[in-house]
């Protein structure tokens, strides 16, 4: 369960999402790609008016700005400083982007003003989804989208295995928590949108080198010394025996009119 307090650990002192996301990049076995997925379920068209809560560090849209149909402006957000900053510098030369910090539970746009809105792996660290789901619908025109990702409950199975082993004397951090995910995340939604469809990407790690799982592991967990070499020898024991340590990746998109 990771806490308000976690959070901020994780994306407003130290930027450890990059980390993360250097593990996917590196280790997915569908090359197609997540963030190519994620894009291709989006219907954008013309003139559209676009926002992104919890954007991180903008990265995803650095390769697809120049696929957007004519006149599309896209506002992106998040309420750690750090990202914005990171958001900022990596998309400073990109016309019609506008990047601003906002808490996706306080925004300050009018209603119906945007034509999509975008959450990705994001919700599930917000204290009062339902606040933050009554800003989306109010900002969002009444023909429009509201895309958000989230993981499923098998998302990186193999890691809390090995958490548990050592449970009773460290506490550990998932790679989410499960207030939002793909099992209970339709039951939310059906609150405040009439029609959710989801959608799952298939993928999962084969992971070589066993310093980067433990700069993943570390990136959201501070781990005593002993406890770091216990966990390193056992993923040493996996690579060693299978030649990849195998890890599930359980993820999807749910998409709300
Ligand atoms: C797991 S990262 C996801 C980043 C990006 N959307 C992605 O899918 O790669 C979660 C992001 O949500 C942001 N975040 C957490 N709570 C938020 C809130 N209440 N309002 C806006 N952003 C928030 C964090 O700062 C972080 O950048």
């Amino acid at each position: 369960m990771i806490d308000k307090k976690t959070v901020e650990d994780l994306y407003v002192k130290k930027d450890t999402l990059s980390t993360r996301i250097n593990i996917h990049e590196k280790y997915s076995v569908n090359k197609y790609g997540w963030n190519n997925w994620i894009f291709d379920q989006y219907i954008i068209k013309e003139n559209y008016k676009i926002i992104e809560f919890g954007c991180g560090n903008g990265n995803f849209w650095k390769n697809k700005l120049d696929k957007l149909p004519h006149g599309v402006k896209i506002t992106l957000s998040d309420f750690s400083p750090l990202m914005v900053e990171k958001a900022k510098e990596n998309l400073f030369k990109m016309k019609n982007i506008d990047i601003q910090l906002i808490d996706i539970q306080n925004v300050p746009f009018s209603d119906k003003s945007f034509d999509i809105v975008i959450a990705n792996h994001m919700l599930y660290h917000v204290p009062d989804f339902d606040k933050a789901l009554t800003e989306v619908r109010r900002i969002l025109k009444s023909e429009g989208a509201f895309y958000t990702t989230t993981i499923g409950k098998n998302n990186l199975n193999q890691l809390e295995i090995i958490y548990r082993i050592f449970e009773n004397i460290c506490r550990f951090n998932y790679s989410g928590n499960l207030s939002f995910i793909l099992e209970n995340g339709k039951e939310k939604l059906e609150k405040h949108f009439q029609n959710i469809v989801q959608r799952k990407y298939s993928d999962h790690l084969e992971v070589t080198e066993v310093d980067d799982l433990m700069d993943y592991i570390v990136s959201y967990n501070n781990i005593p010394k002993e406890i770091y070499q216990e966990i390193y020898k056992n993923i040493v024991k996996e690579i060693e025996r299978y030649g990849v340590m195998k890890i599930s990746k359980d993820s999807g998109m749910f998409i709300c009119t």
